[in-house]
């Protein structure tokens, strides 16, 4: 199977250790082409607020900011989901991690052996190197941010 999307790296830093533990946060190749992505962490004090920002960079000449930049109540999220380009990452991201209920937030968060799904092929994504970054704040101070890069080939033949 030609590799169309790959997961290249994936940097966490957590801002807050009295708050969050990252235990894990690392990919790893698990055979050809296939690369998987697992995080685990432990928030310390239950979380009731917390606001997700997604922001997509390409790679030219440097990281730019490439159209997607997104700021997300994810507690609402996680009530009702109300945003589009949320909902497209959650739904691939769903089946791999434990976070299925609402806030508060608290024990373990785990996201095992993620990795991107056929949905993510139809993306409507040139050719290129990106990295989707979030920033994850409580009450207006960042806690966690972290770096997902993946590599990306348009699919010239279905497209
Ligand atoms: C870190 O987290 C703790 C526990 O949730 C909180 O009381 C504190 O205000 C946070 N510190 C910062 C700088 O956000
Ligand atoms: C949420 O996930 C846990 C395990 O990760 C499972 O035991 C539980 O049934 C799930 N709850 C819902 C509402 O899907
Ligand atoms: C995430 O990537 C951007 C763009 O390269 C960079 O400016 C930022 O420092 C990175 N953050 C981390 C935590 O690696």
């Amino acid at each position: 199977e030609a590799v169309l999307f790959k997961l290249t790296n994936f940097v966490c830093e957590n801002h807050n250790s009295s708050a969050l533990l990252i235990q894990q946060c690392r990919l790893k190749a698990v055979r050809r082409g296939k690369v998987v992505l697992n995080f685990v962490a432990t928030v310390l004090k239950p979380v009731d607020d917390l606001t997700g920002r997604f922001q997509v960079l390409k790679k030219a000449n440097g990281y730019k900011p490439w159209l997607v930049d997104r700021t997300l109540d994810f507690c609402r999220f996680l009530d009702r989901p109300y945003d589009p380009y949320a909902i497209f990452i959650y739904k691939f991201a769903k089946e791999f991690s434990n976070v299925n209920h609402s806030c508060p937030l608290t024990g373990s968060l785990i996201v095992k052996d993620f990795y991107p799904r056929a949905e993510a092929f139809k993306l409507p994504l040139p050719t290129g190197d990106y990295i989707l970054s979030t920033n994850w704040q409580s009450h207006h101070v960042t806690q966690l941010v972290t770096n997902i890069s993946f590599a990306f080939v348009e699919d010239l033949i279905s497209g």
